[in-house]
């Protein structure tokens, strides 16, 4: 499975960031840059810049940042392994690997986009033909127009055992890879026959418009199933799809909120009539990558469901999911029997919209239910209630967002918001203990543990002293990486950083920031970080030149600065910390020892404020 390093690296070298993000962002040249509007997040003015020279991407504005690599991994919601293969086929190198090959080839996987795209193609084809009488009459009545039936590619699958069969041989498919698709059957003695017969059919597409599968609907009354769908396939892995998502993702992003309907058709409808941020779980309950998928586009999420459905007993098993997802599920209810389809068509569109604004929120929904159910009339049901409320709440990690949720329940159902918060307490305790061990940053193997490791945010004057470094002529960051000591840094990226720099200085006597992308690998974090590092950006220089009032280009004087900085904010810290230990002192001697370390870093502090370049910076001491 494993890519060999050196591959990684022609692949990544040869690929052409401006080309490999002109398929998704319309670019324009900005100086050494291209500027476009952020596919990551919603954005009216660009501030996602992509830089040729270091094939770089960034976004000032969400963050997000890397190689060719990490744009097609957040774009295309594919591992690091894919990424590279995607683009060694591009740019035609080829791969040798080490180990076991994937039991689906590339090659493999490639042919089963082939075959559904030519079966939907051959089913729309015959919906417009003679053969498809019938179903544009099912649509006719269903009042789907000829945009929506192109928009959502629908089509129909004739009434005959062979006829896509037939067609796709004629085109130079092989049977195996047909049913490998699931597109035809094969009978025990080895006969094949097509899956999909007399069907109205509906095309389920990737974000990037690759057909992975069908739902394909029968026109008899009686007939079962009433959808009959594709089977699972490597292409078509149901719990990771969400039928509408590529015709309506744009959508959720610029409205910022997704409505989910159960039915294909709930969906369709609610498109044509305008409301477009909407996506189909196709009767099943939401899995985690499903909101993972969701979550790139919005966290705002709104059930429109039928009362009484399955459904909505299955969306009620996602809640816990999206809430731990960071995200926010409110429910609207239908009359029972309508679905959004029938209701739609009853009340329009606009009535829908309201329904839509006036959705409760997940902890309402679930607490009025319990009190239909009569169940906080007692204490035991009560208590019962609150609990079951406390558990959805303590899976939210924003603090403020739990407060919000506490004092709406105690207010609105007259429970104590003492008695929310012991409960708060209670779970958030236990679900610490159930939740497993953050993993480790593997980047970081040899660090020395520190309060940063975590991952939280780098010390400004750390990452300002590295971006610099990183940016700076290659003679200065020779001297530079001489005269610093990495134990003066504490946060273990940078570390990490440094010490792949002082490694290549040593072995190569100068630093290829390039070559800095082979040990970050596959994370995605670190991408964002380097891509942010190495990108060029005026601001930084700005900021300093208003601080520092030295010019801009002065590279070396900008790092001593930086470094300077550094050391004095280590200097304070332990000031801070034999302060500390003076105060709760007790013993004279110790004291007096005390004492003198204090008086001895405040000199050492005066030091480092006066010197002028990084030879004579004077050693703090551990
Ligand atoms: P529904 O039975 O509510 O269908 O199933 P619907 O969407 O309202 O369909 P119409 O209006 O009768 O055409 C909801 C969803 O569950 C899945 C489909 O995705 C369907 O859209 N389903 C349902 C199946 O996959 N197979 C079935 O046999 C039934
Ligand atoms: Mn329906």
């Amino acid at each position: 499975m494993r890519i060999p390093e050196e591959k990684i690296e022609e692949v990544r070298t040869a690929a052409d960031i401006v080309d490999v993000v002109s398929g998704f962002v319309r670019l324009r040249k900005a100086g050494r840059n291209y500027t476009g509007l952020c596919p990551f997040h919603r954005e009216k003015t660009p501030s996602f810049n992509v830089n040729p020279e270091r094939g770089i991407f960034k976004c000032f504005g969400c963050g997000k940042g890397g190689n060719a690599f990490t744009f097609l991994m957040e774009m295309e919601k594919v591992s690091f392994v894919d990424a590279v293969e995607i683009l060694a086929e591009r740019y035609n190198i080829v791969l040798t690997r080490e180990g076991r090959e994937r039991p689906e080839s590339r090659e493999e996987i490639e042919q089963m986009y082939e075959a559904n795209r030519l079966a939907a193609r051959f089913f729309y084809d015959t919906l417009q033909g003679d053969a498809g009488a019938v179903g544009r009459a099912y649509f006719d009545k269903r009042g789907w127009n000829a945009d929506t039936r192109r928009t959502f590619g629908l089509g129909y699958a004739p009434d005959s055992w062979h006829d896509f069969l037939n067609h796709a041989r004629a085109s130079g498919l092989g049977d195996d890879i047909l049913e490998t698709t699931g597109l035809i059957v094969r009978k025990e003695g080895g006969s094949t026959y097509d899956r999909f017969r007399g069907r109205v059919i509906f095309p389920i597409l990737s974000v990037s418009r690759k057909v992975l599968g069908f739902g394909a609907r029968t026109l008899k009354g009686d007939e079962q199933p009433k959808y009959l769908n594709s089977p699972e396939t490597p292409v078509y892995v149901k719990s990771r799809v969400l039928y509408g998502l590529s015709q309506s993702h744009r959508a959720i992003r610029d409205v910022d909120s997704v409505i989910l309907v159960e039915g294909y058709a709930d969906l369709i409808t609610l498109y044509q009539e305008g409301i477009e941020n909407v996506i189909s779980t196709s009767g099943t309950a939401l899995t985690p990558e499903q909101v993972h998928l969701l979550s790139r586009y919005t966290r705002n999420f709104f059930f429109l469901y039928d009362a009484d459905s399955a459904g909505m007993n299955a969306m009620l098993r996602g809640i816990d999911i999206i809430l731990e997802s960071d995200c926010d599920a409110r429910i609207v209810e239908l009359a029972t029997g309508e679905d959004p389809d029938s209701y739609v068509r009853k009340f329009g569109a606009e009535k829908v919209q309201e329904r839509v604004s006036g959705a409760v929120s997940f902890v309402d929904f679930v607490t009025a239910r319990f009190q239909a159910e009569g169940r906080l009339d007692s204490p035991e049901g009560k208590a019962q209630v609150v609990h079951r409320i406390v558990e959805l709440i303590a899976k939210m990690d924003d603090p403020i967002r739990r407060e919000f949720y506490i004092r709406d329940i105690s207010q609105k159902y007259g429970i104590y918001e003492n008695l929310l918060y012991q409960e708060l307490a209670k779970e958030l305790r236990e679900t610490k203990r159930e939740r497993p061990a953050p993993r480790p940053v593997e980047l970081l193997p040899e660090s020395v543990p520190s309060a940063d490791d975590t991952g939280g945010d780098i010390p400004r004057e750390e990452k300002d002293f590295c971006t610099l470094l990183l940016q700076a002529p290659s003679e200065l960051q020779g001297e530079v990486l001489h005269g610093i000591r990495s134990t003066h840094f504490r946060d273990a990226r940078m570390r990490k950083l440094l010490h792949v720099l002082f490694e290549q200085e040593e072995h190569d006597g100068s630093i290829d920031t390039d070559a800095l992308w082979s040990y970050v690998e596959d994370d995605v974090r670190m991408h964002g970080l380097l891509a942010e590092m190495l990108i060029e950006r005026a601001p930084i220089s700005e900021r300093w030149e208003k601080e520092q009032v030295v010019r801009p280009t002065d590279n070396r004087r900008l790092l001593l600065d930086a470094y300077k900085r550094l050391l004095h904010r280590h200097v304070q810290q332990r000031r801070e910390r034999l302060k500390e230990a003076l105060r709760a002192e007790t013993d004279d001697d110790r004291q007096r020892d005390l004492a003198t370390r204090l008086q001895q870093l405040h000199t050492l502090d005066g030091a480092v404020k006066e010197c002028e370049s990084f030879p004579d910076l004077p050693e703090v001491e551990e």
